[in-house]
């Protein structure tokens, strides 16, 4: 089913170069989207129990995920209050009941408050209290968690924008993680979103994926502050996207026969693609490191009872996406090669490649440059 869209002239063209390779722009990015917005920093499942903790960086921002010894999870940022040392140094790990520093010793518990300070004893007016680790805003979803840099962040509702409406059938927390795998692009983060939100490419970079869903067979949803979403038809022949053509797993229970039907890509801005197919889901977590270098966490979720069937095994829908993600890294990397050389000028954008000009003004309208 190709699904037809309207006639444009040109209009819109691609972002200067700037936008890609300026360490200045990146910074004002980050301050003004990935510092400011909701991000997605992980599953709250791999926090296993008390002292479980991940730490995650998206800029110059480095925060730890800990679960606390009532079972709460909390975000911190990963500095010490001494004299600013990065505390975990870990991506992911298990404390015994305290954060200890590695300088000078200073002792944190896992709600944040600084237990131990040596020292300090004899320093008049110095109060343990007043120096917890400096606290970050912390959201769960189906099991995923946000968290938010900013002092006063817009209610997660409001990011969430009837999301949780839209893919209440899918229940997330009800799904559990088969596999992960972490890639490290160079290239802009952007890049990735740009990448994900047209299939023009798809014919030629996605053979395996043009078979299953055709590349006209995309549905966007008009472009909103704070998510792009978009659908594709599969072929009437097969029912998911996999490297098997009878993909060994029953549909999601509660999908309506449309919901069927469709693969469903949005990205939660800016940082989560959630991917959702008839039989299982995969999240993308972007992680900007720098202008030219993104790290990318991809998980594959599905349902408790195929994962619980004897022989299960998840490989075809890994494969598939694992395959997928190669071929768009690939592409993402060579873009970034090529805005970054001498000869780029701005290009001209298609009528189908409208969520990529929604996108690009949605960044130059939160730096203000619009
Ligand atoms: S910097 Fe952490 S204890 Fe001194
Ligand atoms: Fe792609």
């Amino acid at each position: 089913m190709i699904v037809e869209r309207s006639r444009t002239t040109v209009a819109a063209k691609t972002l200067p170069a700037h936008c890609y390779t300026s360490p200045e722009w990146f910074r004002r990015e980050l301050a003004a989207i990935h510092h400011r917005m909701w991000l997605f920093g992980g599953r709250a499942d791999e926090l296993t129990g008390p002292g479980a903790y991940v730490q995650r960086n998206f800029g110059n921002a480095s925060v730890i995920l800990v679960r606390g010894d009532d079972q709460k999870v909390r975000a911190f940022h990963n500095v010490c209050r001494h004299r600013g040392t990065r505390l975990v140094n870990d991506e992911s790990g298990q404390c015994k009941a305290r954060f200890q520093c590695k300088y000078h010793a200073w002792t944190y518990r896992l709600d944040g408050a600084l237990d131990k300070a040596f020292h300090m004893e004899q320093v008049d007016g110095f109060n343990a209290g007043d120096y917890p680790l400096h606290s970050v805003q912390l959201e769960e979803w189906g099991g995923l968690l946000f968290i938010n840099f900013a002092a006063e962040p817009v209610p997660f509702a409001q990011h969430l924008a009837g999301l949780d409406q839209t893919f209440a059938h899918w229940k997330l927390g009800e799904l559990k993680c088969v596999a992960k795998k972490s890639y490290t692009l160079q290239a802009n983060w952007k890049l990735v979103i740009s990448n994900y939100h047209e299939c023009l490419h798809c014919p030629t970079a996605h053979p395996q994926l043009n078979r299953l869903s055709h590349y006209l067979a995309g549905d966007n949803v008009p472009a909103q502050p704070t998510y792009l979403g978009a659908r594709m038809a599969l072929k009437p022949e097969f029912q998911t996207l996999s490297l098997l053509d009878k993909p060994p797993r029953a549909p999601l229970p509660g999908l309506t026969d449309d919901e069927q039907r469709h693969v469903y890509y949005y990205a939660i801005l800016p940082n989560l693609l959630l991917n959702a197919h008839p039989d299982y889901v995969v999240t993308f977590r972007l992680m900007p490191q720098s202008e030219t270098r993104t790290d990318i966490v991809v998980e594959w979720l599905m349902h408790p009872d195929e994962v619980a069937k004897p022989g299960f095994d998840p490989s075809d829908a890994v494969d598939f996406w694992h395959l997928t993600n190669q071929q768009d890294w690939e592409l993402s990397d060579l873009a970034q090669a090529g805005i970054s050389s001498l000869g780029y000028q701005p290009g001209p954008y298609s009528n189908r490649e409208d969520l990529l000009i929604a996108f690009d003004r949605w960044v130059l309208d939160r730096l203000g440059e619009r």
